[in-house]
């Protein structure tokens, strides 16, 4: 994966700082997610909707993705969770019927790597049936449970078109008997500092251990945008790349949480640029940059910071020169080569 212009964010690196939630039941409010400012979209037919809705539901999201329209967004589908009698007409369905039109699969309540291969195996044989490109549609896993938690390295590896692991705090409060209904935000009476610490981090491991983002779960009081803020600004401070929004309403706070400083953004793409120059015009795989070394790793964590910059609409001021004497090296801040904004 990941060809393209040198600069181009790969398919796995491209943002996901906000993820919206569209119930497929709803027309009006599948038309709306179009215009809306969110990176990635995902047409749900899982929790969102009733199960007399979900074959409905299932003609509107095909209906939905074929008229396409999104705007350079992720484009995702949550399916039924691989237990249920919804799930393999979800896949097959929606697939066969629209899989151009999306980028990703979201499946829920995964207790156990078995369901992701399971999807998989499907994915696999829709697209030879269908002449698609063999591995090109991504899976997203929720970890929702205890079970799923306890597995979730397994998960993490169990197929490679895992793009991301996504927390998901309401199934997993019902399944470890957190008592507590507001959904994302802190439990009354519990006396330590975050009462998702563990799977959070748990989950963000296994993440990170197998190259996939990761994704925080959603916020359920919508009018309580500072509560919001805080908990989207916590969960990018331990790492996590975005998290779900409900409403449109939310979707700036997730975008400006989980969006770089201006300065780490500068940095990711002198980095990018240090590191083409040195590869390709060098033939060196690590190198300076400033007072840093930079090698593949470097890359890969600049890409993510990169993705993210460019999806805020960040401008960068500096460009990479590489020193006369061949080391690499950039012009200190405030001397940039007045490149005009947006190129780079
Ligand atoms: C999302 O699916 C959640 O359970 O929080
Ligand atoms: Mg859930």
């Amino acid at each position: 994966m990941g060809g393209g212009r040198p600069d181009e964010v790969p398919e796995e690196y491209r943002s996901r700082r906000s993820c919206l939630a569209v119930p497929g039941s709803s027309q009006r409010f599948l038309d709306k997610a179009r215009g809306l400012a969110a990176d990635e979209v995902f047409l749900d037919l899982e929790d969102a909707v009733a199960p007399a809705a979900k074959e409905a539901a299932r003609r509107n999201v095909i209906a939905a993705l074929n008229v396409g329209g999104w705007g350079g967004k992720l484009v995702a589908v949550r399916v039924n969770d691989a237990a249920t009698r919804w799930a393999y007409r979800d896949v097959a369905e929606v697939i066969a019927a629209a899989g151009r039109g999306l980028d990703t699969i979201i499946l829920p309540k995964v207790t156990d790597p078995g369901h992701v291969v399971w999807l998989d195996l499907m994915l696999g044989q829709i697209e030879q049936d269908t002449g698609d490109e063999p591995g090109r549609i991504g899976i997203e896993a929720q970890i929702e449970d205890a079970r799923g938690l306890a597995k979730v390295d397994e998960i993490a590896a169990a197929s490679p078109r895992l793009r991301a692991l996504v927390f998901g705090p309401a199934d997993f409060m019902a399944s470890v008997g957190m008592r507590s209904l507001r959904v994302g935000a802190q439990p009354a009476g519990y006396v330590g500092s975050d009462a998702y610490h563990y799977p959070l981090l748990r989950i963000l491991v296994a993440a990170r251990g197998h190259g996939l983002a990761a994704i925080d779960g959603p916020y359920l009081a919508i009018g309580d945008l500072d509560g919001l803020a805080e908990a989207a600004a916590s969960t990018a401070a331990l790492g996590y790349d975005g998290k779900w929004v409900l409403h449109p309403g939310q979707i700036d706070v997730v975008n400006r949480a989980f969006s770089p400083s201006q300065d780490d953004y500068e940095r990711a793409e002198l980095i990018l640029d240090a590191y083409r120059y040195h590869t390709s015009v060098e033939h060196r795989g690590a190198a300076m940059l400033g007072d840093e070394m930079i090698d593949e790793a470097s890359r890969k964590l600049a890409l993510v910071v990169a993705a993210k910059g460019r999806a805020a609409g960040l401008r960068r001021s500096q460009r990479f020169e590489p020193a006369p004497d061949g080391s690499a090296e950039h012009p200190p801040p405030g001397e940039g080569l007045g490149q005009p904004a947006g190129q780079g």
